[in-house]
């Protein structure tokens, strides 16, 4: 199995969604660890569970401190930990944006709403007062505006008749300790998932000037041109060919390019079947480290290789710019 993800958690109470993902990460095929449970409170209750779990803690009071001080104090220790992800579990503390830039995309929240409903306080009172169906916990990537980053994950939670605010809170818990460790666990290995992969490729060549999506033969494609005379400038392969893994096919000037490729990082590299022999490339993307900005330039590459001169010359020009 690939490194697991090292996760500091964050906590300020009794840290029962901290517990359900250290209790998640000591199963063996679980892909993160917890190297870190760290708090604003030196009294709040999960600590001592953390440690009794023999799991590193860390905890700095907040009062008499700026926010940004206290936040720097916090992120030293997550970054001595060696971290690649903070958990905020019951974090009752509003993070500076220096903070939340440090560790923007590798930082994620609970919260016990269906975002993006009720963000901030009193939950579950307001969608009791609503007369909601449903309440719920939702896992999201953490922005500087309060519980309002991209929502990765969420459960539904039925209100029953009778519900006070209490006892729905107690069933929402239930939910949120299953939806914190398989969204953290779905989210760390991400690089890994064809689906997020895909999407990433996407989002990069249809940014590209006058392109579409086609499938060919059963793989995404995208084309440069109109819908009728375009051409195929990329392909998506993911198991195709009983090829392994998932790789992106672009174009290169020809077989010397591609062969000098070859010989420069075979491990990056491979001459996909049947396109091979015109000079197309497959850059492996499933590594785990994949280099967007590579990616993005390399279908920059075959994109300029495939256009029409009309759209060429436009991207010369404002390249110069
Ligand atoms: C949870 O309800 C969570 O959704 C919210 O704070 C509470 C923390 O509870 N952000 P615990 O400390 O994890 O038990």
């Amino acid at each position: 199995m690939a490194q697991k993800a090292r996760i500091a958690v964050l906590i300020s109470g009794r840290g029962s969604n901290m517990a359900a993902l250290a209790y998640a990460a000591k199963a063996e095929n679980c892909p993160f660890e917890i190297v870190l449970v760290a708090s604003n409170d030196p009294g709040a209750p999960g600590l001592i569970l953390a440690e009794a779990e023999g799991i590193e803690t860390f905890s700095h009071p907040h009062k008499g401190l700026t926010r940004e001080d206290h936040d720097q104090i916090m992120h030293d220790a997550v970054t001595r930990a060696g971290a690649d992800y903070v958990v905020l579990a019951g974090y009752m503390r509003i993070l500076s944006d220096r903070f939340v830039r440090q560790w923007q995309d590798r930082m994620l929240n609970i919260h016990p709403s269906l975002l993006p409903k009720y963000k901030g306080l009193d939950t579950y009172q307001r969608a009791l007062d609503a007369g909601d169906s449903h309440a719920g916990c939702s896992v999201h990537l953490v922005t500087p505006e309060l519980d309002d980053g991209p929502v990765l994950a969420q459960t539904k939670v039925a209100i029953l008749p009778g519900d006070t605010p209490e006892i729905l809170a107690d069933r929402v818990l239930i939910a949120e300790h299953q939806l914190y460790s398989a969204t953290l666990a779905r989210y760390v290995t991400r690089e890994q998932d064809p689906d997020w992969i895909l999407e990433q490729v996407r989002m990069r060549a249809l940014a590209l000037a006058e392109t579409y999506e086609r499938p060919s033969f059963g793989t995404p494609g995208w084309r440069v041109g109109s819908e009728k005379t375009g051409k195929y400038f990329a392909y998506f392969s993911h198991r195709h060919h009983g090829e392994t893994g998932s790789a992106l096919l672009v174009k290169t000037s020809g077989l010397d390019e591609q062969s000098a490729l070859l010989d420069a990082d075979p491990e990056l590299y491979f001459a996909p079947k049947f396109y091979g022999k015109s000079g197309w490339i497959a850059i492996r993307l499933d590594t785990g480290q994949t280099d967007w900005d590579h990616i993005a330039s390399w279908l920059k590459k075959s994109w300029h290789m495939t256009a029409p001169k009309r759209l060429t010359k436009m991207s010369d020009i404002a390249d110069q710019f």
